[in-house]
């Protein structure tokens, strides 16, 4: 799929109050600066549609953004922001779980993850809530341009080991670089396919 159109719609903290639900929707949703703006802007091939930033927490509200007026691509908060207070870390949480949980066309959730690091406890638990609330998500490597293959290999070894003591199957997986601009094309063309199905029904 080309993405030939996209455009910032609107930001919330609301669910209720995000576009009218009648196309299907993907969230971008990771650790703070683990690249979700990046990635948007790697994918819609423009400089600034999401705001990036070098420190974490830049993206605090749901940023709706609508592609080829024919799918919505949203860029959330990262969870486990340390450097806010824990009042607000705590709201951040509800309108994030809410916009999750009952966001009736969101149809796929991209699960953001530093293929630098081993795998992370506030990861690894997010996606089991993800898995017992049966929303579903797929897992998409960032950063892959930081570190050589070896080391790449690797850690994405680790990864699969750990959910597999939970999980009997692994969802698909990406391996991104926004940088390089590699994997987006196998991004558009998984969506271009989920958008296909999600049409037929
Ligand atoms: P929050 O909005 O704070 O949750 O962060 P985010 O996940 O949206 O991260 P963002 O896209 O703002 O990127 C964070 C930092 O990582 C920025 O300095 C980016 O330039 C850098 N970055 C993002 N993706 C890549 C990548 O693929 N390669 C490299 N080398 N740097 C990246
Ligand atoms: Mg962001």
């Amino acid at each position: 799929m080309k993405v030939k159109d996209a455009k910032f719609v609107m930001s919330n903290t609301d669910y209720t109050k995000c576009p009218e639900p009648n196309m299907p929707e993907y969230a971008f949703i990771g650790r703070s600066n683990v690249g979700k703006s990046s990635l948007i802007n790697a994918l819609t091939n423009r400089k600034s549609l999401a705001k990036t930033s070098g420190k974490p927490g830049k993206t605090q509200l749901i940023n709706h953004f609508k592609i080829n007026n024919d799918w919505y691509l949203v860029d959330l908060p990262g969870y486990g922001y340390a450097s806010v207070s824990k009042t607000m870390r705590a709201e951040f949480q509800i309108f994030l779980r809410d916009y999750l949980v009952k966001r009736e066309n969101l149809i796929c959730t991209f699960v953001l993850l530093d293929s630098r690091l081993e795998p992370q406890k506030v990861d690894v638990e997010f996606m089991q809530w993800m898995g017992e609330k049966a929303i579903p998500f797929v897992m998409v490597f960032t950063k892959t341009d930081k570190l050589n293959s070896h080391t790449l290999l690797k850690n994405m070894k680790r990864y699969e080991e750990i959910m597999l003591e939970s999980w009997e199957e692994l969802p698909p997986r990406f391996y991104t670089s926004s940088t390089k601009k590699t994997g987006t094309e196998e991004i558009l063309e998984f969506v271009g396919a989920t958008n296909e199905d999600y049409h037929k029904k």
